[in-house]
């Protein structure tokens, strides 16, 4: 700075410097003789890391934490003073006092302190590039005197621990924040499970409701997530010391990586995309929110189907308004009316009744009555006063005493649940001699008048379930009573289709039924403004798809299965029970599913921009997809295989990859559709034979198109296939310079033998790419289409030989571009092809 600066910077920089001498101490570390306060922050030396005084959201308490300092939207990953926060920053301080951190109120009074028995030495506090703030002394010591790693708040970075310290036996354990505005320590916590060396999840530190199973010397056993390791390494140690899990991002400087133990009760790990400012969701554990205990508090109800999730039950109001406003429901509900047991000649002869709520998961800690039967459970419970609810079923009668906890409201096929019987005060019925759910005007009315202080929620919403980012806040919680009503009408026809569903040849799922919301047909009338043509976003493999706008302005594509052939049914039932499984950001997620008068529905995520292939055999919109992003997508892709291929308990084999089964949301992440086709394998089975020929055209392997054997192989054919295409711009089955009867493939192996493989790339790539990293591309993707399957490599392979920035490839043998004759004759002997020519997929033979 000092040295030549053109003049015009002038007041930049000196606006800067200003700036500078006044938020920042200009340095990664507070010495003794020096304090921070107010808007002033220290900053990691490499500018990773900032460390000063916050304030969450619309909270007007100012906390000392650690945040990203390059990450626009203030992400903290560490909380100093979690339960005592200070109003004034400006006369609030954080400085070196007696050897240790201390933080000093307003009063000036130390209100949060490292604690440590004093030092001698002078101390100084450094924040380190890893997120770690670190107690030193001037001595040389390798072991900081105190750190931040060993006392996480609720989030674990790469490079700190999670674990015990067997010789202070100290856990170093994370606690979820109370809610989105509030850092101190709320229900949750994540701690080492000493006995089996798994992590668990619990709740109030006693009752655990997640485990990530034990640890297998690679991954924890029910977190299939952590096997995609090429972003991480994972240790996990234990020595006569300690037994601690740590982790690190292969590459720091592409990869920002947390796991936050949010207020939802869920460990999520998040990756930060800076071109877009966002972080995304990797994985997160448990899966359903309604796992979570007791998530929605006493009285509440939790369903997986609706958002919010909580509600409380009917005759009860949430104790704090403005904590489910922040999505914290811990407080859960009260009841609007006492029961008036005892009191019967007070209220007209009125006593307590019960209102019945069907198909939930029961709240715990029952009683058993040995009673014959429903009436007899039922008086039982009302000569109790501090009975709350009854349920008869094939266990006999169970009654409980106090509040009620851990509800859940499951969809109506669900085989576990059970109609409970719930106390009210008799005047929470009054005029409604049926009950509630009997009655529907009266249901509505009621609803009415709760709506404004229950939050509710409805089944046309139902999709919304896993995708809160969209959520309609406030106002859609007051919505939607007259939803609610729909929901239990259109479970009555769940049940009919579960069994349907189930009847099918698949039997992988077993009894489980499907774990994924039915949505009514109306709804999705309504949504599309009857499947209208101005809502029509395309023509899939098997049928058109849709776009829904449901209410709160939720979009999702609806794949609308054609009928009459009949070919759809078995992909239907297929597709629902798979996709229902999988979990992968970069696999398409199904939202909903709808079987109704002949028609089967799909509800899917929306993808705001559509498929792959609209863009990169487009000339203007190709010119969107720079080098980075088509390398992002092409990893995408592997990433989603590796996953259908290497998932904990099955290998799936999708069978119709193609760049028009690939979708790309508003980020231009690819995510893998249309399972309609796939295959499971169980156990060992890695390959299979059939003579059905299904797949598509010039993406369908050599050994599948010719002899009907698929395997995981067949796939990473198709991905050659697709990676060719992305980086090349062109169709397989497009035509190309004079060569007519070559294919894609066929054209870039000529290129490739000839040296010029380079000629391959368009003009508008030379700027974003280089000519190392399209070869490598063009390498990786004519070693998956070799002819022999045993010569490709596996997906994991792929995608190591994508991500090698040096290292030698294997020369690719000659790919087997010869399938296109064969296929034209076999196209021809098994189906005629739509008028969407070569790329549709080819239906299976009745
Ligand atoms: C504070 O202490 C450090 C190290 O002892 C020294 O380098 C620095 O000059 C001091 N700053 C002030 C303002 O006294
Ligand atoms: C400062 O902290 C002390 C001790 O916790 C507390 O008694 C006092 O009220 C606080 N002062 C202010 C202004 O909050
Ligand atoms: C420091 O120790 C005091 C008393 O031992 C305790 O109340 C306080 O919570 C401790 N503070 C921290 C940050 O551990
Ligand atoms: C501390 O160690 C570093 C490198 O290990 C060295 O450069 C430095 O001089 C040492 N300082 C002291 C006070 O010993
Ligand atoms: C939390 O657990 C403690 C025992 O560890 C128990 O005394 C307390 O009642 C529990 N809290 C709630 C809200 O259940
Ligand atoms: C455990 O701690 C002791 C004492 O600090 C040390 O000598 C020993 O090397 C440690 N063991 C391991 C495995 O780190
Ligand atoms: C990390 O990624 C960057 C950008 O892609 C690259 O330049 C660098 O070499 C990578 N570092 C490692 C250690 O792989
Ligand atoms: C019965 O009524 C009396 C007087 O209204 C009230 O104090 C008492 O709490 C009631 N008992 C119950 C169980 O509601």
């Amino acid at each position: 700075m000092e040295s030549k600066v053109n003049p015009r910077f002038m007041p930049f920089l000196i606006l800067q410097l200003i700036l500078m001498t006044h938020i920042c101490l200009g340095a990664d570390t507070i010495f003794a003789n020096q304090s921070l306060s107010g808007a002033q922050t220290i900053v990691s030396a490499g500018g990773v890391y900032a460390l000063g005084f916050f304030k969450p959201g619309t909270s007007s308490n100012y906390y000392v934490g650690i945040w990203y300092h390059r990450v626009l939207k203030q992400t903290v990953v560490w909380v100093a003073n979690r339960e005592k926060p200070v109003s004034d920053r400006f006369s609030s301080e954080l400085k070196i006092s007696d050897g240790n951190l201390v933080l000093f109120n307003e009063s000036k009074l130390p209100i949060w302190s490292t604690n440590l028995s004093s030092t001698s030495s002078p101390v100084h506090a450094v924040l380190l590039d890893n997120g770690n703030l670190v107690l030193n002394d001037g001595s040389n010591s390798s072991k900081p005197l105190w750190q931040s790693f060993d006392n996480p708040t609720d989030t674990f970075l790469p490079g700190s621990k999670i674990g015990y310290n067997k010789v202070t036996k100290t856990h170093q354990l994370l606690t979820s924040w109370k809610n989105s505005e509030d850092p101190s320590p709320g229900p949750f916590t994540l701690q080492l499970e000493e006995s089996d060396k798994s992590y668990i999840i619990a709740w109030n530190r006693t009752s655990q409701y997640w485990t990530s199973g034990a640890w297998n010397r690679r991954i924890f056993s029910l977190i299939p997530e952590m096997r995609l390791d090429y972003i991480y390494d994972f240790s996990f140690v234990d020595n006569d010391n300690e037994s601690y899990f740590t982790y690190s991002v292969k590459n720091t400087s592409t990869t920002i990586s947390r796991c936050v133990l949010g207020p939802s009760g869920q460990i999520k790990q998040l990756n930060y995309l800076p071109a877009v400012n966002k972080w995304t969701l990797f994985w997160a554990q448990p899966r359903q929110q309604c796992e979570v205990y007791p998530f929605c508090g006493v009285y509440g109800s939790c369903a997986e189907f609706s958002l919010p999730f909580c509600r409380c039950l009917m005759g009860f109001e949430p104790k704090s308004q403005s904590d489910w406003d922040l999505e914290d429901y811990s407080s859960g509900c009260k009841r609007r009316t006492k029961l008036q047991c005892g009191n019967e000649s007070l209220t007209n002869g009125q006593g307590d009744r019960f209102l019945k709520m069907p198909s939930m998961s029961l709240p715990e800690n029952k009683q058993s009555l040995r009673v014959g039967s429903t009436a007899e459970c039922e008086s039982s419970c009302l000569s109790k006063c501090s009975c709350t609810a009854y349920a008869y079923d094939d266990n006999g009668c169970s009654i409980w005493t106090g509040d009620l906890l851990n509800m859940k409201q499951l969809a109506a096929n669900d085989e576990i649940g059970t109609t409970l019987f719930v106390r009210l005060a008799a005047s929470e019925f009054q005029n409604h001699p049926k009950g509630f759910p009997h009655n529907r005007k009266l249901y509505i009315i009621l609803f009415g008048i709760i709506a404004a202080a229950v939050v509710s929620s409805c089944i046309a919403c139902s999709v919304y379930y896993l995708r809160r980012k969209n959520m309609v806040k406030k106002q859609g919680n007051r919505r939607s009573n007259i939803q609610g009503y729909q929901q239990l009408s259109l479970y009555k026809s769940e049940r009919q289709i579960t069994d349907f569903i189930l009847s099918g040849q698949l039997k992988e799922d077993g009894k489980k039924g499907i774990n994924v919301p039915f949505v009514a047909l109306e709804s999705i009338l309504a949504a599309t403004d009857n499947f209208s043509e101005a809502n029509k976003l395309g023509q899939g493999g098997f049928g058109p798809v849709y776009k829904g706008k449901f209410p709160g302005g939720q979009e999702i594509a609806i794949k609308r299965l054609s009928s009459g052939s009949g070919q759809g049914l078995q992909e239907f039932k297929n597709e629902v029970l798979l996709i229902a499984k999988l979990q992968h950001r970069n696999l398409v997620r199904l939202l909903g599913y709808c079987v109704e008068e002949n028609e089967q529905m799909l509800l899917y995520e929306f993808m705001s921009n559509k498929s792959l292939d609209l863009f990169i055999f487009d000339q203007k919109l190709s010119a969107l997809l720079n080098w980075e992003i088509r390398l992002n997508i092409v990893m995408g892709i592997a990433r989603g295989l590796l996953y259908l291929h290497h998932d904990s308990r099955l290998t799936i084999i999708h069978r119709d990859l193609k760049t028009s089964n690939v979708l790309l949301d508003e980020e231009m992440n690819p995510k893998i559709s249309d399972f309609g086709l796939a295959r499971i394998f169980g156990g060992k089975q890695t390959e299979a034979s059939t003579n059905k020929i299904v797949g598509t055209y010039g993406y369908m392997s050599p050994e599948y198109a010719l002899d009907g054997l698929f395997s995981i192989k067949s796939d990473v054919f198709s991905f050659g296939v697709v990676t060719l295409e992305i980086i090349t711009g062109k169709r397989n089955t497009g035509l190309y310079q004079s060569e007519q009867a070559l294919s894609l493939i066929g054209y870039v192996w000529k290129l490739w033998k000839e040296n010029s493989a380079l000629d391959l790339m368009e003009a508008t790539l030379s700027e974003t790419c280089t000519a190392d990293e399209f070869l490598r591309c063009i390498n990786v993707g004519l070693l998956c289409v070799q002819e022999d399957p045993n010569d490709r490599p596996t997906m994991s392979n792929a995608l190591v030989m994508l991500r090698s920035e040096t290292g030698s490839l294997p020369s690719p043998k000659q790919p087997a571009f010869i399938v296109k004759r064969s296929l034209s004759c076999l196209a021809a002997s098994a189906k005629p092809l739509s008028n969407n020519g070569l790329t549709n997929t080819l239906s299976e033979g009745r």
